[in-house]
């Protein structure tokens, strides 16, 4: 029996390289999203991965959700936390909505991903948890207090729940992914993009499938000793 793994905000950017990559080597994949119909179902008839629809800031559908996934497909063995938007705005402008809709989406996401899942692993003995967090969260940026937040968020939850699963054989490590060429990097404003483009010393964005490689990576059952780590994709942005 293949392992069935999850990817939330599967069937775009990051993530449906993500989900694609997964099936590609060999697991039964699901994928959610949040609103975007038309390239979800796109998705589904170009790849054959099934999608799911809700939204990861609301607990209750989460949990929903995922025993929607597990009746189809099996007990989830892999998470990859992924879902996440951005809503940019220097912090004197930044509006109370604009922090808790990144708070709720990109951080209490991953707990309402992560937690329903969390027992069954447990049970099992097997898990892997992936959590996409971001070069920002490791650096800061102009315009991203709450969307930085989280993703430093990411780090500390993936850190702590390793050390919670490592005895049960569940590993917890998340990917930093530096500037990929997504829809999210593609919405910054071009004269920023290209001077943050400048500052890659590989001189180039990354591309989806290279964080879709990591995630295969961390999968995987050989990757069992590895928990509580981060891999920074960048092309030498960042250095931690
Ligand atoms: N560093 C320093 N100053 C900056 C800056 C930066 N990175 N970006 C903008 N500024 C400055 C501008 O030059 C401008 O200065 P002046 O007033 O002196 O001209 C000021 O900040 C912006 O003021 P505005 O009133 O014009 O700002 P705004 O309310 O229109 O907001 C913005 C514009 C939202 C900040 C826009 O510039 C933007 O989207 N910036 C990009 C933010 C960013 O990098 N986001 C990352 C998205 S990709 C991602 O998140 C994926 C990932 O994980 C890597």
């Amino acid at each position: 029996m293949s392992r069935v793994a999850l990817v939330t905000g599967g069937s775009r950017g990051i993530g449906a390289a993500i989900s694609t990559a997964l099936k590609d080597a060999g697991y039964a994949v699901a994928a959610t999203y949040a609103g975007n119909d038309e390239a979800a179902a796109k998705f589904t008839d170009e790849t054959g991965i099934k999608t799911y629809k809700w939204n990861v800031a609301a607990y209750d559908d989460s949990k929903a959700g995922l025993e929607k996934v597990e009746a189809d497909l099996g007990p989830i063995d892999v998470v990859v936390a992924n879902a996440g938007i951005t809503r940019d705005a220097p912090f004197h402008k930044m509006t109370p909505e604009q922090w808790h809709q990144v708070v709720d989406t990109n951080l209490t996401g991953v707990f309402n991903t992560v937690h329903p899942l969390w027992p069954g692993m447990r049970e099992r003995k097997f898990g892997r948890v992936i959590v996409i967090s971001s070069i920002n969260g490791q650096k800061g940026q102009f315009a991203q207090v709450n969307y930085a937040a989280t993703k430093a968020g990411d780090l500390g939850i993936v850190k702590s729940l390793a050390q919670e699963g490592a005895r049960a054989g569940i590993t917890a490590n998340a990917i930093c992914p530096g500037y990929i060429g997504t829809d999210m990097v593609m919405a910054v404003p071009e004269k920023v993009r290209e001077s943050i483009i400048a500052q890659i010393p590989a001189g180039r964005l990354g591309e989806p499938e290279e964080i879709a490689r990591c995630v295969v990576f961390l999968a995987s059952d050989d990757s069992g000793f590895i928990n509580g780590s981060t891999i920074s994709a960048n092309g030498a942005q960042f250095f931690v």
